[in-house]
């Protein structure tokens, strides 16, 4: 599944690598006003802080959807930190049975946030437990087995759930209407991206200038966990050749080397478009077709690769399959073939 890629180790992969947490945990924002960017998001959840803040309640169960790396489990943090709550963090395929669950949120104190990463990846029986819990705050557990087994009623605190995930689509229904807050994080645009190399370059204490930022904020496809990478990678070239600092022509250099090209597309991009170019005449391809073509699952493509292309407007999704546009083509200087998928243009 999601876990284990072939290209884990890629520098543009949205996914965390273990030897990163340390400098990810240094460079995660901790309040409100250090998270750069998703404003709509952002002034959303103050509002629902602030009120839940007056009334001494719970905050509402929030759930939180995009592609990885954008900020889903900071803003957990963020929502925990800002509500003066404690936090604890799980994930759906880690909380597998009942008991699991149980001892969570027993554990629990009023108010505070149970984090459940990949929440579209919960089991069955573990998700209807949530229901009551979610709702009601109670819990229905049996004691006992065989003739003696009953079921009692357990009382829960008042916590606030936050779920987060790449796919909302795969949510159950009743899972999701029990979020009484959804929010959407989208891709962060250039401006926003340099900000965050400049915040970030100043805490790594690495000197970079404007030029040197733009280079690295353009090709980090709109993903904060990828600036974070590139800028340390750009780090490391530079204090090997260089003179320890960043400006844009050592950015260039680092990238050219990494073979991170001008809009940031990797080999694996590269790859996934040029093959729907070459193996299908640029599409309509579906989906399983291509995963097999290329070796990956169809989960990985649709959550690593599609959102970023198709936000750059690289490539279309249509009912048919998946289709490259021209600018893309352009991008690669090559053009459309018209002989290949002559149904492309009849229908
Ligand atoms: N809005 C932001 N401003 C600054 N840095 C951010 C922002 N969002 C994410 N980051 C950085 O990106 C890293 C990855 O974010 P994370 O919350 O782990 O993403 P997700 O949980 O969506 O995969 C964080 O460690 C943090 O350093
Ligand atoms: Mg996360």
């Amino acid at each position: 599944m999601m876990d284990f890629h072939k290209f884990d180790d890629d520098i543009l992969s949205p996914f965390r690598v273990e030897k990163e947490r340390q400098d990810e945990e240094t460079l995660r924002p901790r309040k409100t006003d250090e998270f750069v960017g998703q404003r709509p998001v952002v002034d959303q959840l103050k509002l629902f802080i602030s009120a839940a803040r007056q009334r001494r309640e719970s905050l509402d169960h929030v759930l939180l959807y995009g592609p990885p790396g954008l900020g889903k489990t900071t803003l957990a943090h963020i929502i925990a930190n800002e509500m003066d709550v404690d936090i604890k963090c799980t994930s759906g395929p880690v909380l597998e049975r009942k008991d699991d669950l149980a001892a969570i949120l027993t554990a629990l104190k009023d108010g505070d946030v149970l984090f459940v990463d990949e929440v579209h990846r919960l089991s069955r029986i573990v998700e209807e437990c949530l229901y009551p819990a979610m709702e009601d705050f109670r819990l229905d557990i049996i004691i006992g087995e065989g003739p003696h087994a009953r079921s009692i009623q357990l009382d829960l605190p008042r916590f606030t759930l936050i779920g987060a995930t790449t796919r909302a689509g795969m949510l159950t229904s009743p899972l999701r209407t029990r979020f009484g807050i959804t929010c959407r994080l989208q891709f962060y645009t250039s401006e926003e991206m340099f900000e965050i190399v400049r915040r970030n370059s100043r805490i790594l204490k690495v000197e970079c200038d404007d030029e040197g930022g733009w280079e690295i904020a353009r090709r980090s496809r709109g993903t904060p966990r990828i600036t974070n990478r590139l800028l340390r990678r750009v780090r490391d070239y530079t204090q090997v050749r260089g003179d320890g600092r960043i400006n844009g022509q050592v950015a260039r250099d680092a990238l050219a080397m990494f073979e991170v090209d001008n809009l940031g597309l990797d080999i694996m991009d590269r790859m996934y478009l040029t093959t729907i170019m070459d193996k299908f005449g640029g599409g309509p391809v579906g989906l399983n077709t291509i995963g097999v073509a290329l070796g990956e699952d169809t989960e990985t493509i649709e959550d690593i690769f599609e959102p970023f292309l198709i936000q750059i407007g690289f490539l279309n999704r249509t009912p048919r399959g998946r289709v490259v546009t021209p600018l893309a083509y352009n991008h690669f200087g090559r053009r459309p073939s018209s002989s290949a998928s002559p149904d492309l243009f009849t229908s």
